[in-house]
């Protein structure tokens, strides 16, 4: 049996979710209004959907409880779906995931071995730094009297049911093997991948999703301030003719590839056109903050990266840099990440640089006429140092892994 704390929209959502899927579900809120309404097949919200299902579950495979002490008593896994609301400095206030825990805590014998999920958003970090320390200082030792892990959810609301019975993947942030595989269980009967990951990686996931999402919209709300400012722009045919683009709908060329990490954006047209448009905006009055930090962001990341490097790399190791055109499959060096990162090492006090691109080379040394050498191959790039930077994400580098297998690799791109 599982046991949902918190009917909300996550949390009823959960719970009929399971019960449909044949598992057994206790449902636990302190809000006595929701309670009674559920209880009387009433939905204390608009979802579509979950009425139905509600009907059908309510005291068959979904019980309501007034008692959190037989719900645990009763359950293997607990998982919690309280809200995590801001507090008065903006973190996440956590107050109904601690109180939520007490009571757990307080119905649970520590032969039990309890699985407490939290399936409430919390930061990166919150599980190791927040939950684990308040449940030990209660005196049950994790990992051994009781089980954590968390894992995220991702229902959008107006849709919650649908996303929760046919979600994309699921995530679960845990570092024991006993709570993967009650997990697996209780996950077996969705037809989705199940990522197990660690705990910080966990909450992390879910972070991702969101602050693209707000990142995009602001962004999107940024350029039409910017439009306005200047005028004569019709912002609405504007971003319908922007969603025509082919890499919104997927392959060969399609948006993950920008929703990624790497050593930052370069070439003939990011750098030099969000400046532009920085400026123009000026002229007109609007201060572009998004633009801006966008800009602030693509030069923070190389020397980012060179702090990491000078961490475990004296100046007189010789260091391969892998990739000098600013992506793969052109040999367009303009405004590379490339020269950035090689001309930091040497000001870092690297002088034994030895580069490499499959087609970019002579093109490099010309333009840039750095004093660093060259290799004619990639075998000979590599054996040339035990430190491999790589700097372009080139299908060579991709399908040469077994290569780099001894090396101290930097991979500026997460390709390998
Ligand atoms: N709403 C969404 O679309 C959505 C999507 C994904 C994740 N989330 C996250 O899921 C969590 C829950 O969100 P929600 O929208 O379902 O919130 P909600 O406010 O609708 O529901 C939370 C419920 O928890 C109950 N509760 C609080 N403390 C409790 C306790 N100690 N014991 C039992 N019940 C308690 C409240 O009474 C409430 O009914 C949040 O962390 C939210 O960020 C929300």
């Amino acid at each position: 049996m599982i046991t949902v704390i918190g009917l909300g929209f996550v949390g009823l959502t959960t719970a009929l979710g399971f019960s449909e899927k044949g598992l057994k579900v206790y449902g636990f809120d302190i809000n006595k209004k929701k309670v009674n309404l559920i209880q009387n097949k009433k939905i204390p919200f608009f979802e579509k959907g979950l009425d139905e299902v509600l009907d059908k579950n309510l005291n068959n495979n979904f019980i309501l409880t007034s008692s959190i002490e037989e719900a645990v008593k009763n359950s293997k896994v607990i998982i919690m779906c309280v809200g995590t609301p801001s507090d008065d400095n903006g973190r996440a206030d956590l107050k109904y995931i601690k109180s939520a825990l007490a009571s757990i805590l307080k119905a649970t014998d520590k032969s039990d071995k309890k699985i407490v999920i939290t399936k409430s958003t919390i930061p990166p970090s919150t599980t190791r730094n927040e939950i684990i320390p308040f449940i030990e200082n209660m005196g049950f030792k994790t990992g051994e009297d009781v089980f954590v892990a968390n894992n995220p959810e991702f229902l959008r609301e107006g849709h919650a049911w649908d996303d929760f019975i046919n979600p994309d993947r699921i995530v679960i942030g845990t570092d024991d093997e006993y709570t993967k595989k009650v997990m697996r269980e209780i996950y077996s009967k969705f037809n989705v991948p199940i990522h197990f990951v660690t705990l910080n990686t966990g909450e992390f996931i879910k972070y991702l999703s969101n602050t693209f999402l707000s990142t995009l919209i602001s962004y999107a709300n940024e350029m039409s301030m910017i439009a306005d400012s200047i005028g004569g722009i019709d912002i609405k045919s504007a971003f319908k003719i922007f969603h025509e683009d082919k890499r919104w709908f997927g392959n060969p060329a399609n948006m993950q590839s920008y929703a990624y990490p790497g050593c930052g954006f370069g070439g003939y047209c990011l750098p030099k056109d969000t400046q532009a448009l920085v400026q123009k905006a000026k002229e007109y009055n609007y201060d572009a903050k998004i633009l801006n930090s966008v800009l602030m962001v693509n030069s923070e990341i190389k020397p980012h990266w060179i702090d990491k490097i000078k961490k475990t790399v004296s100046t007189d190791k010789n260091i391969t840099v892998l990739g000098l055109s600013f992506k793969p499959e052109s040999d367009d060096i303009r405004q590379t990440p490339a020269l950035e990162i090689i001309k930091l090492l040497l000001e870092a006090g690297y002088k034994n640089i030895i580069a490499y691109d499959p087609i970019a080379n002579d093109l490099f040394d010309k333009t840039y006429n750095l004093p660093i050498k060259y290799s004619k191959s990639l075998n000979e790039a590599v054996n040339a140092s035990d430190t491999v930077v790589i700097a372009t994400g080139w299908k060579e580098f991709k399908e040469n892994k077994n290569i780099f297998s001894k090396k101290n690799i930097f991979d500026l791109r997460y390709i390998l």
